[in-house]
């Protein structure tokens, strides 16, 4: 399969759960890629993966990391296509039990960092005159989910952050998409307790919790030339759990 072919990718957060899906699907599709994580681990991942994936050590929240690996990643490949701001933090509260410190971190990351990514890859996609943004949202910026407040403020923001930079860069033949993942199967919904975890797979109407290659598939094709027409949308897949 080649639907990457001769495309460059930075994937964000890419050191496990669906970003290390999303790195080993885009190399197997012919993809150069760059995955990004504040964990050391990406390094074996991209070892693993092996020919033309590298890892490089970023934190999203921080201006500097993303001049960094955009630099890098320019160096080392000479074009950026794709961009997918995958990264997040999660640490689920309810509001009366969530610090400033912590609704700050969750903006900090999920939502300032996405910012920084998009902003950080303009110029090079618009001298290319091509480009493809893919901001992994969440079911928690769709509905009034209780007890993880920081955290799904930071995913309606980001959904609205999608809508206005796709209005924004269209004309620069950059396209800009949100996925909106269910429940699925990483070291994020590890932090819920098990038996939690099994109540919520009941309650998805195909009757499990998704897998990260499921949603790396989706970013797949937002990030080939069959999406071409496709900008500002919003793509869930939640295996029915918000019909
Ligand atoms: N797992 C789910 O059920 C679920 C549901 C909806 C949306 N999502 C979203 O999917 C995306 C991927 O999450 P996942 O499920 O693979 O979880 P995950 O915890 O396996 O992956 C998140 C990655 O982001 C990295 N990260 C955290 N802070 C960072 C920072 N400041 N800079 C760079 N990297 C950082 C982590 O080290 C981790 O590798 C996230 O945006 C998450 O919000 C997940």
């Amino acid at each position: 399969m080649d639907r990457l072919a001769g495309k460059v990718a930075i994937i964000t957060g890419a050191a496990g759960g669906q970003g290390e899906a999303e790195a080993r699907l885009f190399a197997a599709e012919g993809a150069c890629v760059v995955l990004t994580d504040v964990q050391d681990k990406g390094e074996g991942v991209a070892r693993d993966i092996g020919g033309n994936v590298v890892f490089l050590k970023h934190d999203v929240s921080s201006e500097a990391d993303w001049a960094r690996v955009v630099a890098v990643t320019l160096e080392r490949f000479g074009r950026i296509d794709i961009l997918v701001n995958n990264a997040a933090m999660y640490d689920p509260k309810p509001m009366m039990e969530t610090s400033l410190a912590s609704f700050q971190q969750h903006f900090a990351v999920n939502a300032a960092g996405a910012m920084l990514g998009m902003q950080a890859v303009f110029a090079p996609m618009q001298a290319a005159g091509n480009g493809s943004i893919i901001n992994i949202a969440s079911i928690s910026g769709t509905r009034k989910i209780p007890g993880q407040f920081a955290y799904a403020a930071t995913k309606w923001a980001l959904r609205g952050m999608t809508g206005c930079a796709a209005a924004e860069f269209g004309r620069a033949g950059i396209r800009v998409n949100a996925v909106m993942p269910g429940m699925i199967r990483t070291d994020m919904i590890a932090k819920h307790a098990a038996e939690d975890n099994a109540r919520f797979e009941q309650m998805v109407p195909i009757g499990r919790a998704g897998e990260s290659g499921e949603i790396a598939e989706i970013v797949a094709f937002l990030a080939s030339d069959a999406a071409s027409y496709i900008n500002g949308a919003e793509i869930v897949a939640d295996g029915g759990l918000t019909l």
